[in-house]
């Protein structure tokens, strides 16, 4: 079911030393800074050949990170994501197959403008998920 590997979010504690290490040191395309303030974070994207990776900072209040970087102070892998063809379906099946789909259960509207759903990570693997409908 699960196709492409979308991207990899990183909660970093300063999106600029971040930005800066992956763009320096690691010599990757990096994007400017955009701030997301509907999901509560600023993200950097890191382009590579084959897929991406999203730096997130919190933004405002009641960012759905803080508390992970409050945890994991020096920053820490926060999600991967997959991509998907059908998220109603992705959503069902996950149903079926007894997994937990996290808030109401229903798609949000995501970093990309696309619709996603993030699944609890006790059921995989210590990894929280998040799958992504993409145009197929
Ligand atoms: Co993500």
């Amino acid at each position: 079911m699960i196709g492409r590997l979308n991207h990899v979010a990183i909660v970093v504690p300063d999106l600029e030393a971040a930005a800066s290490l992956y763009r320096n040191t690691l010599g990757a395309t990096v994007s400017e800074p955009l701030p997301l303030p509907d999901q509560g974070v600023t993200t950097v994207f890191v382009d590579l050949p084959n897929s991406k990776i999203e730096l997130l900072h919190p933004l405002g209040d009641d960012s759905p990170v803080a508390a992970f970087l409050e945890r994991n102070p020096r920053g820490a892998m926060h999600h991967i994501c997959y991509e998907v063809q059908d998220i109603h379906a992705a959503i069902e099946h996950m149903r079926t197959e007894g997994a937990t789909v996290l808030g109401d259960g229903k798609p949000s509207i995501g970093a990309h403008n696309l619709p996603v759903v993030f699944l609890h990570p006790k059921d995989f693997c210590g990894t929280l998920i998040e799958l992504e409908e993409v145009a197929s």
